[in-house]
């Protein structure tokens, strides 16, 4: 029996998570859920999954809760208390599923103390990518990709990385995929939201419109696969049906099909080297419009370039340009800037922020708050 602490535990891959361990009473148990202050959402779950920890960061969520929550669950709150939950001696596994720079320091946390790490927190790898893989090897913790596409390239390797030429990850192209750049400048948060295939939380929905998402996606597959950013390409896939695809030396190329479900990546992060039933329904091809693939025009999609750019710049980079995202789509969604101006924000603030080594967590840390800072300030100077 697998114990794990589901940190995210609210959002979109959280509740996929907890849909597929309730499947597999005889596999899994839950030992912690986190959220940050949803706390009518996590009492319905400590209800339904009795976990031993229930964490909010926010200590009048958790008060909420505590006042609320079944016998037997104890209500932690605070960030020490995800940190205490993704380390804890009696979890196995952690689906690090927190949106954002906030999930950074638990993800390290569980990889530092050997855990299974299903890493759905994509912005930790592009934070302190260097850090994360080293502390992997050094724990033996497991690294397990909760991304489709990285989850696609990771099975599309099981039989081992020799020969392997570079990889393709393939992107919805977002809701405004068809849509004129002139109309790009006045949509809206919620048709930003309006993912075609995909049902996911805010942040990613605003990354996927972007092609953002993409562009975190090619800097985690640097990190995970060891490729350097040459190796890893980028084609528009609208029906989200192929997860990626595998290039070998020899003229072999493999990928992954399923249907648009999370809950497949979820599963196999949970049950590998083996498959479990996940929920998903099978794919029938001859049902399925035909498939599409186009590269994406880097001219609207300048988020993927940031992307790519900050990747081969390196350093400090990344970790700006994720800052500067987060904070130009936290603006974006409470209508303080146009969809366009996201952009923007990022492209001045990766010229504003000086060039930096990030080698420690502190130095780390130290570099997405400067980074916030001035990704604020270039909003307010355009406002
Ligand atoms: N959704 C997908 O299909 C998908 C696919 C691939 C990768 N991912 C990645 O998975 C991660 C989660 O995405 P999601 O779509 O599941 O996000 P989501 O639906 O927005 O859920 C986010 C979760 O994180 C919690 N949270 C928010 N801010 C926090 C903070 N400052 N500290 C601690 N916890 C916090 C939320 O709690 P509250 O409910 O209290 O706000 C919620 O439980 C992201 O990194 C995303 O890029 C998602």
């Amino acid at each position: 029996m697998k114990k794990v602490s589901i940190l995210g535990a609210t959002g979109s891959i959280g509740l996929n998570t907890l849909e597929v361990i309730s499947r597999h009473p005889d596999k899994y148990t839950v030992f912690a859920l986190s959220a940050q202050k949803s706390w009518k959402k996590m009492l319905l779950l400590c209800k339904t999954h009795m976990p031993t920890y229930a964490v909010l960061i926010d200590p009048d969520a958790a008060e909420s809760l505590r006042k609320t929550a079944p016998e037997g669950v104890t209500v932690l709150s605070g960030e020490n208390a995800l940190i205490e939950i993704a380390s804890h001696k009696e979890v196995d596994y952690v689906m690090a599923a927190v949106v954002g720079s906030a999930g950074m320091a638990s993800t390290l946390a569980a990889v530092d103390t050997g855990k299974r790490v299903m890493l759905a927190n994509k912005e930790s790898l592009v934070l302190a990518g260097d850090l994360l893989i080293n502390a992997t090897k050094k724990s033996g913790a497991e690294l397990i990709p909760v991304d489709s596409e990285h989850s696609a390239i990771f099975q599309c390797l099981q039989g081992g990385i020799d020969g392997l030429k570079k990889i393709q990850l393939t992107a919805s192209g977002g809701p405004f995929l068809k849509t004129p750049i002139h109309e790009l400048k006045h949509v809206t948060p919620e048709q930003a939201c309006q993912h075609p295939n995909w049902t996911m939380g805010k942040k990613i929905s605003v990354d996927s419109a972007t092609m953002m998402n993409k562009g975190l996606e090619v800097i985690e597959a640097n990190f995970l696969f060891g490729l350097s950013s040459n190796q890893i390409e980028v084609v528009i896939h609208p029906q989200s049906i192929i997860h990626s695809f595998v290039y070998f030396n020899d003229g072999s190329v493999l990928s992954q099909l399923g249907l648009p479900d999370m809950r497949s990546a979820i599963s196999y992060a949970l049950s590998y080297p083996e498959r479990q039933d996940s929920g998903v329904g099978d794919l029938d091809l001859t049902k399925q419009k035909p498939l599409e693939f186009i590269l994406p025009n880097m001219s609207v999609f300048s988020c993927l370039g940031l992307a790519y750019e900050a990747l081969k710049q390196g350093k400090n980079a990344p970790g700006t340009l994720n800052a500067a995202n987060e904070v130009a789509v936290e603006a974006f969604l409470g209508n303080k800037i146009g969809f366009l101006d996201i952009s923007k924000t990022i492209e001045k603030t990766l010229l504003d922020v000086p060039v930096s080594n990030v080698d420690t967590l502190a130095r780390v840390v130290e570099n997405d708050q400067l980074s916030r800072q001035i990704a604020r300030s270039v909003i307010e100077s355009s406002a």
